[in-house]
Parts: structure tokens; sequence; C-alpha cells
């Protein structure tokens, strides 16, 4: 367990060091001098020393690092996975002060919400092995700050961890309502089935036919103003199981498809977060539910959608069902509510974690002060981002011959992604908006994350909750 704050009885503590000499104990600054050296190819070491006294044993992880930038550059990758290593193989508590360090005040969160992550378990239906508690502490940040992310990154991660029986369209609205029902200035509309047809949201209706689970569209409005208008609109694409539909995905790659409403999950974790600290602006949150498999009322490859804003579209394949929720759910949210930006996220593209990996997810935009911001914070706080250009051309390829335009790209070699973030835009008339794409960074069954741990990662919780917190 972590926990925030000084502990009186435990003794043990990671000490980060950039001198030997910054060390405040003789014996381990001559460890540091003779076992820590760093050659000139290293960049930093982390070590164990165990000093014995009265025949106790204390324990001290020792972090060196070359300086602050190298640090910070590697905190994610090298650092912190160390760490969390070290404290695993000791299994015993440990104290981490950070009061001691003249860091940023950024640094500092950073280590404590990834040091958060790093000790994060999803224990529900397997007893965790006897943990040990962290205690950290910096009183430069307050308790309920740390709490809050905390309590967010963890909803959001548990909700992606749990199976697809536990989590459906369903089960989903009674999670939200369980949970923000009872929050002040907190309004929840839940769109249902029937009346998801009779709104004309159409790609939602579609995509959800194959399914036992009714689709929803939930939106909650965070209300602390009384002014009318939302500042922020966050629209989280939330397919809770994607077997591709009748363009059935194969064996090996359906499995990861449980993480396919990782982007709902991450924009309630964010709102959760809002909600904690009592943020002063209007937001409104969106996410369409559903979930995309094979029966006899699935829709088709060929079928064509009238979708919410009278567009016509193509299925050309049934595996591209995220863009036709989301666009429904973005022309939706921008009819009705006029909201002055809006953040639209996803597990949208395969070719995502192709171009980007998962530790970077894809960033699409049309306005680039936004752009800037949102970058510029995602690297700050390891939730990174970059950008691929809309640009306009490629979106010829989803030319149909008796649609405006089919839903996927008739080539074969193509920057999907890109072609998917193009389609979206034919739904959305502002230029304050920005698209994420997060395939990767979600959390990928077969790639167990040194820092994060196996599966879902909670990517991108923390980044819209403190892009908006400062926004
Ligand atoms: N949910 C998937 C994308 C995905 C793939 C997320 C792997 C995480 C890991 C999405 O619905 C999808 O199937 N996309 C297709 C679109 C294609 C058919 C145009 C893809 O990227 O292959
Ligand atoms: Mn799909
Ligand atoms: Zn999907």
């Amino acid at each position: 367990m972590i926990k925030w704050g000084k502990s009186k009885k435990v003794k043990n503590q990671i000490l980060f060091f950039s001198k030997p000499s910054d060390l405040a104990l003789p014996y381990l600054v001559e460890f540091a001098h003779i076992d820590m050296a760093l050659k000139k190819d290293k960049d930093g070491k982390v070590k164990v020393f165990p000093l014995i006294e009265d025949g106790k044993v204390t324990h001290y992880i020792l972090v060196r690092y070359k300086n602050t930038k190298v640090l910070k550059q590697q905190l994610d990758t090298f650092f912190l996975p160390q760490i969390k290593k070290t404290l695993e193989d000791l299994n015993q508590d440990f104290v981490l002060d950070l009061d001691r360090y003249d860091f940023s005040f950024e640094l500092k969160r950073s280590i404590e919400d990834l040091l958060v992550y790093s000790l994060y378990k999803f224990s529900r239906y397997k007893d965790a092995s006897k943990g040990f508690n962290l205690w950290i502490n910096d009183s430069s940040r307050p308790k309920t700050d740390w709490e809050a992310i905390k309590e967010s990154i963890f909803f959001t991660r548990d909700l992606v961890n749990e199976p697809p029986a536990e989590v459906n369209p369903q089960s989903m609205e009674e999670l939200i309502k369980d949970r923000f029902n009872t929050k002040e200035n907190v309004k929840i509309e839940v769109i249902k089935w029937n009346k998801l047809a009779k709104l004309w949201l159409n790609g939602i209706w579609n995509v959800w036919r194959g399914s036992e689970y009714e689709p929803r569209l939930i939106i909650i409005k965070y209300l602390p103003q009384s002014k009318k208008g939302f500042k922020y609109a966050l629209v989280g694409k939330g397919v809770t199981f994607d077997s591709g539909g009748y363009n059935l995905k194969p064996t090996g790659y359906m499995e990861d498809m449980k993480s396919d409403m990782a982007w709902a999950a991450a924009v309630l974790g964010a709102l959760n977060y809002l909600i904690k600290v009592k943020h002063s602006n209007n937001l409104i949150v969106a996410v369409p539910l559903v979930e995309n498999l094979v029966s006899g009322k699935a829709y088709k490859p060929w079928d064509i959608i009238k979708m919410y804003n009278w567009k016509t579209v193509e299925v050309g394949n049934t595996d591209a069902e995220g863009r036709l929720i989301l666009a429904d759910a973005l022309a939706f949210i921008e009819d009705k509510y006029s909201p002055q930006t809006i953040i639209d996220v996803a597990t949208l593209t395969w070719a995502q974690i192709i171009a980007l990996g998962n530790k970077i997810a894809a960033l699409m935009w049309s306005n680039s002060k936004l752009n800037n911001k949102l970058k510029e914070l995602s690297w700050e706080l390891y939730e990174r981002v970059w950008e691929l250009p809309l640009f306009k051309p490629y979106f010829d390829s989803m030319k149909s011959y008796i649609a405006d335009f089919a839903n996927v790209s008739n080539q074969k070699w193509w920057p999907w992604t890109i072609t998917a973030g193009l389609f979206l835009s034919q739904f959305v008339k502002t230029s304050n908006r920005v698209h994420l794409d997060i395939a990767g960074p979600a959390g990928v069954f077969s790639w167990v994350d040194p820092l994060y741990g196996p599966w879902a990662t909670g990517f991108g919780a923390r980044l819209l909750a403190y892009f908006i917190v400062n926004n």
C-alpha cells in the first residue's frame, strides 16, 4: 500500500542523490563512492544498502542520478521501474521523504503519481501477496490532491481490468450512477437504446445491433458555475468488448479488446479527480457505450448508416466501430451543448501502436494552441502524446460510390490513424478540438510494462485531469 505523510516507525528509506556527498550518513557516502560510481555510459544506478545497527537491519534504497535532467528524462523508463522492482524484492515498509530535495513541484508530483501507478494491483479476483507500505512525504502538496489522483487512477484501471462480463454498457450505467449521482453539481443523463434511435444516433445504434446488452450514451454534466455553457467536453470511446463484428478479429488480437473502453474509463477518471478537487469550470463528459459482437441482428459490411448529422456512411469494415459511435456522440454533444472545446479520445486504431508504440499516444488537432499546451504537459507527466497531421487529401481514400463516404480507407498500406481522425472531423464543426488515439498506451495483453505492471495502465486520466485543472 502506498500512504501519504510521515511514518515514525519505518526506518527504511529511499534516498535520491547525485553526488555521494549529498548523502548524510558517512557509511552511505562511502558505499556510494565505491559501489555506485557512474561509468561514462551510465546515467544512473539503483542499489540497496543494508545497515546493521544493534542487531537490526535498516535498508536504504539508494538512487543515484547523473543530473536532474537525466532523472527527469528517464524517470518512468529507468529510475522508477528499478525502485519498484527493488521494493517488491525486499517486500518491506519504506519511507520516501521528498521534502529533502529541491526538485521542482512538477518533478515531485510525477514521482509521487508514478509510484502510485507502479504499486497498483488489481486484486479483486485473487489474493494479492502480503504487501508492504510505502510512505511518501511532500509537504508542498495537499494530501487531498494526491488522494484524489490516486483514487481516480485506480478507478480507471480497475474499470479497464474488469472482465467484459462485468463491464458492459448496462453495468457501466449503474457504476457511473453509483459513483457520480450523489456528487455535488453533477447531473447524469442516460440515453437508452430506443431513445438512441429516436434521436437519430444511428452510429451507436448500428454498432450495438449484434449484442445482447443495450447500448447507452451517457452524458455527465458537472456544473459548479451557475452560468450556462461548458468550457470542455470530454468524449471517450466505450466499446466494452470489440470482437470486430463480422469482420471478426483473429485470435491473438481479439483478446486485447476488453480494453476498448479504456478512454471511457479515462475520461470518467479525470472527471472523478476534477469533482474531488472541486474544479471551478463547467464540464460535460460523454461516453457512448456498446459492445461490438456478431449475431443474426448485427450490422454487416456494406450496410449504410445515416448518422446523427445526416451524413451517410458505408460500412467498409465492422471493426472500424469506434469512429461510428464517437462520430455520433461528438455531433450530438456539439449540437446540443456547444462546448467551447472538445477533446475526444479513443483506442481507435492498431496503426497508432505501429506509429508510436505503447509509451506515446497520437494527437490530432485543428487548434495549434491547444495542441501545444497539451503536448507540453503530456511529456512532463509521462503520458506522452505526439502529433500526426490531419492531412486532408488522405480522406479521398475513404470515398464510397453510394454513400457520402466509408468508415475505412480503401488503401492497404496507409496511415489509418490519420484517416480515422479525418473521419471524425466530418462530424465536428468547431476547430477547438483535439483528438487522441491511445490504442498502445492503454495497456496490451501480451506486454507487461516494467513500471505499470500487467494490463490497464490508466493512461490519459491524469493527463486530462491536470490539463483541465490548469487551463
Ligand atoms: N479497438 C480497435 C483498435 C485497437 C487495436 C485498439 C489494437 C487497441 C489495440 C478498433 O476498433 C479497430 O478495430 N480498428 C481497426 C480499424 C480498421 C478496421 C480500419 C484497426 O485499427 O485495425
Ligand atoms: Mn474494432
Ligand atoms: Zn474498437
